[in-house]
């Protein structure tokens, strides 16, 4: 997806400054692109390889897998030890992030699950130390709950997406197709932003990045 946020000379320094990927990664990014699946821009991919060397998971959940892709960025900067749980909607498109996964060689650390998001993330009980959300936009209002609960005291919550083309923050009226989910949105950030379980701060990359800690007992 193309991103409208920031300043397209800002962006394209940003682009060409970043240590690209290589190998099956590099591949993946050209077969996304060529097919216009969307996965995480190059920037993005750079804070949150620097959001798990700082924090150092040991339990990721992402929600939205695609080709595996942000998957396989986070596992190679976690510990040996790092465990990844990955939920997709598309049957499909799981088979093929398994295949990419195995081509990484990290299918011990990522397991791919086959389903709906919100109703995996339900069935869920163990805790985890940082939650990626990236499925469907509209439902983040409803993933939050259970992300929430997911995530032990001190864990992080990243959400993708969240200024949506930059339509989040633009005051005048938004096209009627994008209205629902940029209202959605906005309510997501509100409740995120306001929450006193929560730090956070909007990063205006990408198509917009919010990064939560949920306060616990080591930052109350
Ligand atoms: C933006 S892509 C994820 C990109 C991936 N995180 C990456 O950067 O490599 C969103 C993915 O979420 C999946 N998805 C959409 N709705 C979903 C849902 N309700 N539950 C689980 N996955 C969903 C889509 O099929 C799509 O593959």
């Amino acid at each position: 997806m193309e991103d409208k946020i920031r300043y397209p000379e800002i962006d394209f320094f940003i682009r060409n400054i970043i240590k690209g990927e290589t190998g099956h990664l590099k591949k993946m990014e050209e077969y996304a692109r060529l097919r216009h699946i969307p996965i995480v821009q190059a920037e993005t991919a750079a804070l949150l390889k620097v959001l798990v060397n700082i924090h150092r998971p040991q339990r990721i959940l992402e929600a939205g897998t695609a080709i595996g892709y942000s998957s396989g960025i986070m596992a190679k900067a976690m510990s040996e030890n790092g465990m990844i749980d990955t939920i997709e909607i598309d049957e499909e498109t799981a088979l093929l992030a398994r295949d990419n996964i195995r081509e990484l060689g990290l299918q011990d650390k990522i397991k791919v699950i086959v389903g709906d998001a919100l109703e995996i993330m339900q069935c869920l009980y163990s805790s985890y130390d940082m939650i990626f959300l990236d499925a469907a936009k509209g439902q983040y209002n409803e993933y939050f709950a259970e992300a929430f609960r997911l995530l032990r005291p001190g864990g992080l919550l990243v959400s993708d997406n969240v200024l949506y083309k930059g339509l989040v923050a633009q005051s005048g009226p938004v096209l009627h197709k994008h209205r629902t989910i940029t209202m959605k949105l906005r309510e997501y950030l509100v409740e995120l932003c306001r929450s006193d379980q929560l730090e956070t701060a909007v990063i205006p990359i990408g198509d917009g990045l919010a990064v939560s800690v949920k306060k616990g007992e080591k930052n109350e």
